[in-house]
């Protein structure tokens, strides 16, 4: 009791000190300049003494929020012990409060250029305090851990303790590295979720580039995927995002997809409560998406992706890579994320305006997209009705072919959006779409 009744008090002490600091700080101010004649790159006099107080305004601030923060948890788990909340699947989880703090979880092994991973999320990174970088090492590999080492306490460096060779059946053996890979996952997200008590995270692969709105890409989907029951990751990667196939004019524009597009993604402690139990040994991106552990959520991801991959050496060697990741463009753009309305996301309203989007579009031949005669700016629809018409279509047209539990890579209820020649088309399923068939594949 006097524990919660100081802590109101040094609640109120801050805010009230806090005010104090924004009034002097906006009667000393200059008149602010009109933001179009600001160049970002622009030499604007530097004011020191107005610099140092929005540093001092920015801590206090992220201060405050944390102990809001705390005093809502400190609520939450009262209303919790009068009422206890039924457990059940899906369920919706408390709203976050504006300042979460969402790390970002790097998975390392043995590839110094970890570095160019690195560098970027820090060049990027807004804010130490609400981006904390964590980066498990597997592998034991001393050159990449001095690299990671080299970050000082920018960074947290773990490291997965287990090295040893699994156990794998013989045909398997070549697999080795998926299983390594399953084990430092499910290790390294222990010690996120459990072991430093974070309640979402943000997943990277050493091999990762990520794009100036990375950060802010993630902080404005948050309250969503929490909120929403039917969406169980937010993704920074679009399969079907290369050069040439996304709308360089969308860059703010996002979906739902059912097919789980990982690299670069953020998932919140409730799935992994729900996941780490029957974690698999191997393969765990494929594994995701079996309908077992997909349930039909979905996942958010963007029109142009927020991360590219630059890692042609990898465990699944580098065929993929020169056929298709090497291409996929990454966003320049800074889109302030946190400032739109992202309403149109949610489950209901998405479905009904994506479906009333995709088959009011006129439909369409596969001759007349591939010879580029469609007349008008589209959208054009194009249909497929097999898992084999669907095949033929998307590797003719140069988008991602594999299914995988029936679900087409960057899909929406059956549907592939894409952009060819100029135009978007929707590869889509015949109307009155109810379910994938698992066994297109
Ligand atoms: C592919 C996927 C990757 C997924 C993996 C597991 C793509 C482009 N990549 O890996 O997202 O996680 O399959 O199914 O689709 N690593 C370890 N321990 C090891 C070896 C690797 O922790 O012994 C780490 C790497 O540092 C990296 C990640 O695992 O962060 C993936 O390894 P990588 O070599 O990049 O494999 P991919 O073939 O890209
Ligand atoms: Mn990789």
């Amino acid at each position: 009791m006097i524990r919660k009744r100081s802590m109101i008090l040094f609640g109120t002490f801050l805010f009230v000190s806090w005010n104090a600091v924004l009034v002097l700080l906006l009667w000393n101010r200059d008149p602010v300049p009109q933001i179009e004649n600001v160049q970002p790159n622009e030499d604007v006099p530097a004011n020191d003494v107005i610099q140092d107080v929005l540093k001092m305004a920015d801590a206090f601030e992220a201060e405050l929020e944390r102990q809001k923060d705390i005093l809502l948890q400190i609520k939450d788990q009262k209303l919790h012990q009068l009422f206890p909340r039924r457990s059940s699947n899906h369920t919706r989880l408390a709203p976050p409060t504006a300042a979460a703090v969402i790390p970002v979880l790097v998975m390392a092994c043995n590839r110094v250029t970890v570095r160019r991973c690195l560098d970027k999320l820090l060049q990027y990174r807004p804010s130490e305090t609400l981006y904390p970088i964590i980066v498990s090492q597997d592998c034991g590999h001393q050159d990449t851990a001095a690299v990671i080492q080299s970050y000082g306490d920018k960074v947290t460096h773990l490291k997965q303790p287990d090295l040893g060779d699994l156990p794998v059946r013989p045909e398997h053996k070549k697999f080795q590295g998926y299983y390594k890979i399953s084990r430092h996952y499910r290790w390294a997200l222990n010690q996120v979720f459990r072991t430093l008590g974070h309640t979402a995270v943000v997943i990277v692969e050493d091999d990762l580039e990520v794009a100036p709105d990375f950060f802010e890409y993630f902080r404005a989907l948050h309250p969503l995927l929490r909120s929403d029951p039917s969406l169980w990751c937010v993704s920074a990667w679009n399969d079907n995002g290369r050069e040439g196939f996304v709308d360089p004019g969308k860059s703010s524009l996002l979906y739902r997809t059912d097919f789980f597009p990982g690299l670069g993604w953020m998932l919140v402690k409730e799935l992994w409560d729900e996941l780490e139990p029957k974690w698999p040994t191997a393969f765990w991106d494929d594994w995701m998406r079996q309908p077992e552990q997909r349930k039909d959520r979905a996942c958010i991801r963007p029109e142009i992706s927020r991360t590219i991959t630059f890692g042609r050496q990898g465990v699944s060697l580098g065929q993929f890579f020169d056929k298709y990741l090497k291409f996929i463009k990454l966003n320049s753009e800074f889109v302030p994320f946190t400032k739109l309305d992202l309403s149109y996301l949610k489950e209901e309203t998405y479905r009904v305006n994506f479906e009333k989007e995709v088959y009011s579009a006129p439909l369409v031949s596969y001759e007349d997209v591939k010879q580029g005669k469609l007349n008008g700016p589209g959208p054009f629809r194009l249909q497929y009705s097999s898992k084999d018409s669907f095949k033929i279509m998307a590797k003719n047209l140069g988008v991602m072919e594999d299914l995988k539990s029936g679900v087409p890579r960057a899909g929406y209820r059956g549907v592939v959006s894409f952009i060819s020649r100029g135009q978007r088309i929707y590869l889509a399923p015949p109307p009155g779409w109810t379910q994938y068939d698992p066994t297109w594949s």
